[in-house]
């Protein structure tokens, strides 16, 4: 078999690179090595920005998002025993975020894919790339029970932090930065009616916490948790009063989730991670591919939408004029965003994270950075524009 681009991975930035391209004429194979069933059921991140939503729209995987997606203007930071309520489109010029879950925008491209798209592979385990810095990459895979191969113009890696295509960089050429973190979060799904109407990032000395939310019956919640917890050690009703516990403030100290069966929970560690470059010969890399960021910026599903973006636009423009202009410049295109997020990622991590380890002088130092988020238009501004997402290159 041979394609234009092959693309390892089925996750979100493997899938809509696949419609970006089909949509520009440009055929592609996509390569998931999970079924599609577990794809679709992994819980994951839920907040897009416009571009993600743009993209999505454009690539005809709006209608269900339209309908069932959450504009939010504002998230809530609550700290000190306080609460302040930063609003997006006063101090962004009119931007928001939709609250809508990766799993959502997986079955919605995926469908897409299937109905309209090329070939989308699942349990199409790829075990490598060879030809990397030739003109016909060759890509390597297991499915069915035999080893098969399709010769590529271009391999794009969408495979996610865990996959193979990082490998077809040498070691030589690569440059990999990271960070882990003292701390994990437990990722509770819940049969609950949020109370709330945006989200909450909550900062406290018993740790941090945030209230998101999937539907008006479904919430998403998160606690700070030590690296290496089990999610047994935490049955429901412990995750309610510690979850109430770092949510509560002086104003409302009555103030309270309402509870529901969690239906699912899983501890999920963090980390930050960028390799360079993004790529190498006929081979890019997208997404968690080339860069982990921690969840507390609502950044990973969003950079790896705009990474795609990005390098469909060059593909196009190869095709188009034969050009490799665009494909030249995408790796350092895509790094200047994924800094700034992974930046924006870090410093919300570690300003609203207690280090069990951290000195009561950082706390001071957190809690000082947060009055000033509540007091200066500047400072609630540049969480807003980051959050919201700073408009994609040209
Ligand atoms: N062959 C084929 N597929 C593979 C291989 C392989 N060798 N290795 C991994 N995969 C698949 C995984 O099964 C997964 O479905 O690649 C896909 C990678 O998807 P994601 O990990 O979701 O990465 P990405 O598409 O970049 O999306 C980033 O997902 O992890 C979240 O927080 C992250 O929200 C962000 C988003
Ligand atoms: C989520 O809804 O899963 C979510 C929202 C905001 C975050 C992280 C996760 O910062």
């Amino acid at each position: 078999m041979h394609t234009t681009v092959g693309i390892i991975g089925g996750g979100p930035a493997g899938l809509l690179l696949a419609r970006l391209l089909h949509g520009a004429g440009i055929d592609s194979v996509v390569l998931e090595s999970r079924d599609r069933a577990y794809v679709e059921q992994r819980q994951r991140a839920g907040i897009l920005e416009q571009a993600t939503v743009d993209a999505l729209r454009a690539v005809g995987a709006g209608a269900r998002l339209d309908r069932e997606g959450m504009p939010h203007d504002g998230i809530e930071l609550r700290f000190g025993g306080r609460a302040h309520r930063i609003d997006f489109p006063s101090l962004t010029g009119g931007r928001s975020v939709m609250v809508y879950a990766q799993t959502e925008v997986v079955k919605d491209l995926i469908a897409l894919q299937l109905a309209e798209g090329g070939p989308l592979l699942f349990e199409a385990e790829v075990t490598s790339i060879d030809g990397a810095d030739t003109g016909s990459p060759v890509v390597r895979y297991r499915h069915e029970g035999r080893e098969q191969m399709v010769t590529c113009d271009y391999v794009v890696g969408c495979d996610g932090f865990h996959g193979v295509t990082r490998n077809a960089v040498p070691d030589s050429v690569r440059t990999t930065y990271e960070r882990t973190y003292p701390y994990s979060w437990l990722g509770v799904l819940a049969e609950a009616p949020p109370v709330y109407e945006e989200l909450i990032y909550a900062h406290s000395e018993r740790g941090f916490a945030l209230a998101s939310m999937r539907s008006p019956s479904v919430s998403r919640l998160y606690l700070q948790v030590p690296n290496g917890t089990d999610p047994g050690d935490w049955p429901d009703e412990r995750i309610w009063d510690e979850l109430d516990a770092r949510f509560a403030t002086h104003a409302d100290p009555g103030w309270k989730l309402e509870r529901g069966p969690v239906t699912s929970k899983a501890v999920l560690p963090m980390r930050s991670y960028v390799t360079e470059p993004m790529r190498y010969g006929r081979v890019f890399l997208a997404g968690d591919a080339a860069h982990i960021v921690p969840p507390t910026g609502a950044k990973g599903l969003n950079l790896a939408a705009a990474d795609v973006i990005v390098l469909a636009r060059a593909l196009t423009r190869w095709r188009e004029t034969g050009s490799t202009e665009l494909l030249d410049a995408y790796s350092d295109t895509c790094l200047r965003r994924v800094w700034r997020a992974e930046h924006f990622s870090y410093f919300m991590t570690t300003t609203l994270h207690t280090d069990p380890e951290q000195s009561a002088f950082e706390t001071r130092l957190q809690l000082s950075q947060l009055e000033r988020v509540a007091a200066s238009r500047h400072a609630a501004a540049e969480l807003a524009e980051n959050y919201t997402g700073l408009p994609l290159p040209g």
